[in-house]
């Protein structure tokens, strides 16, 4: 075999050296998507709340009576103004009037007036669940 057919054999298999197709990235499947986070709402805002928001007829910031219930976080350490007690005292809800009022024992504890709401009484299971949000110290 001649140089001359080397030549040509060795640049026919260059030739025919298979050449790699560009590397193409491998597709990733999407990402699932997450499902929905759960609502988580707080005993406050589930069981609380709702009963509470039957007081703002009567006690929001235009009330005759003075007291605003609108934010009660804004009661926590307040004073009373029947009684010397606050009417929320975070943690201890027997030194808490507004507690003494709903429960019906405020005249007990040396207040006067109605017991709250006017017009209405709360189940004791309500009533209990008020104490212990007021006892937990009032989480929001
Ligand atoms: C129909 C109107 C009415 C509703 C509803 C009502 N209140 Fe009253 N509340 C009054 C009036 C009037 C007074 C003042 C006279 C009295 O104490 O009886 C008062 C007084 C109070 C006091 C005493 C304020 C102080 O300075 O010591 C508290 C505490 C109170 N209410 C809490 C509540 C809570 C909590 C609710 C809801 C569970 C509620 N009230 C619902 C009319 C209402």
């Amino acid at each position: 075999m001649s140089l001359r057919h080397l030549v040509v054999i060795s640049s026919l298999i260059a030739c025919q050296a298979p050449t790699e197709p560009a590397a193409t990235p491998p597709v990733e499947p999407p990402a699932p998507t997450p499902p929905p986070a759960p609502v988580v709402q707080t005993p406050f805002e589930r069981d609380l709340a709702p009963k509470l928001a039957g007081c703002l007829g009567c006690h929001s910031a235009d009330s005759q009576n003075g007291l605003d219930l609108t934010d009660l976080w804004a009661s926590v350490d307040e004073p009373s103004s029947q009684i010397e007690m606050a009417l929320i005292a975070s943690g201890d809800h027997l030194q808490s009037y507004l507690w003494h009022k709903v429960a019906g024992t405020h005249s007990i504890a040396g207040g006067l007036g109605q017991r709250m709401p006017v017009g209405s009484t709360w189940s004791q299971d309500d009533i209990d669940l008020l104490a212990r949000w007021i006892n937990l110290g009032v989480p929001r």
